[in-house]
């Protein structure tokens, strides 16, 4: 079977994607309301925040918020990480009877609060370890399980071919590449040499990420990795209808109709009213900032209106603001 631009329908473990386009996790931003927008823009798949395997913050309001819910759209994909074998597997085995139908494992989280528990991306200096988390938490679960890196710990320590290779022993379904190691953390530019070098030395799906921002880069990323599919992170923030954009390109050759004013309005104030109602107003509303910061910032003299934006504490407020900033885009537009 094919998808777009004659790329083969890529199932992970079973669970079938309906194209080759992935959301990435990230913290503080792929929460529910973002990831319905982008499988309503044409992800084939979303992964969730990742969830701390440490049960002992379960109870707390981040990681129920966290929570996938077995009637969320979409393949519901949880991201865990930590690095003690056993709270891994029973944190895989939580998510599962909660409804998850994909686990994805974190070594490649960059952060130093995360990586001085050993857990995200320095687990990638402990090959040993890595093998036992990725046996437990395969073996705890009847989804499939996959697993998530970088190059490497540095540029001396480029090891993503032994864990890839280490990830398909132990039944691991998929491997995404980061194209860093945890020293670059997010500068320079991500390399896609790595990539292509997994994907010729394991034969489970290897997804490339990092710095896909563009459809005309998604192609070139597919071309030279050929990699199963590909992970876009931030190009989303502010442009969920990327996942739109690159399939529509790969498919036809060439660049969609950039989106109306209108259309970009009318996507923005539907994510504000999501997060209103998933965070309640007041968490809402403060996350509500950094995505209109990010739909905005392109706009001609929109400095002003976010800073504006940036200090409203009340929803009808902000929806009011938009609302005006967005008319006044229109309005210069006819002149
Ligand atoms: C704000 C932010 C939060 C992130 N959180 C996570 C996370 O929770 N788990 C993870 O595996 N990667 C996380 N990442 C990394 C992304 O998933 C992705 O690998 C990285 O941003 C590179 O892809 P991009 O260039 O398309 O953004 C995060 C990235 C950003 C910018």
């Amino acid at each position: 079977m094919r998808n777009i631009a004659g790329l083969n329908l890529l199932s992970i473990g079973g669970v079938s994607l309906t194209n080759n386009l992935i959301a990435a996790p990230m913290a503080g931003i792929s929460d529910k309301p973002f990831r319905n927008l982008c499988y309503r823009f044409g992800a084939g798949m979303t992964i969730s925040e990742m969830f701390l395997a440490n049960s002992d913050v379960w109870h707390t309001d981040k990681s129920a918020l966290r929570m996938i819910a077995s009637n969320d759209v979409g393949i519901r994909a949880v991201q865990i990480v930590g690095s003690d074998p056993d709270e891994m597997a029973k944190a895989a085995e939580f998510n599962v009877k909660h409804g998850a139908q994909l686990i994805d494992i974190n070594m490649g989280c960059p952060a130093k609060k995360v990586n001085k528990k050993l857990a995200g991306s320095a687990l990638m200096q402990y090959p040993k370890l890595i093998e036992t988390i990725l046996q437990k938490v395969v073996g705890a679960v009847d989804v499939p399980v996959t697993l998530k890196t970088r190059t490497g710990w540095d540029k001396n320590h480029r090891n993503c071919i032994e864990i890839a290779q280490i990830a398909q022993d132990c039944g691991i379904k998929a491997i995404t590449i980061h194209g860093r190691t945890r020293a670059c953390l997010f500068n320079g530019k991500a390399e896609y040499q790595s990539i292509k070098a997994v994907k010729e030395s394991v034969s489970i799906p290897v997804i490339a990420n990092g710095d896909i921002s563009t459809p005309e880069q998604a192609k070139d990323v597919f071309q030279y990795t050929q990699a199963d599919a590909i992970m876009i992170g931030r190009a989303a923030q502010g442009r969920p209808w990327i996942f739109e954009e690159i399939a529509f390109y790969l498919t036809h050759g060439k660049l969609q109709k950039e989106k109306t004013i209108d259309e970009v309005e009318q996507v923005v104030l539907t994510h504000l009213e999501d997060l209103y109602q998933f965070y309640g107003e007041y968490k809402g509303l403060r996350i509500a900032r950094k995505h209109v910061n990010w739909y905005t910032k392109n706009y001609v003299d929109s400095d002003q209106f976010r800073r504006l934006f940036s200090v409203l504490s009340d929803t009808s407020e902000q929806v009011k603001a938009l609302k005006a900033f967005f008319s006044k885009i229109r309005n210069n537009q006819k002149s």
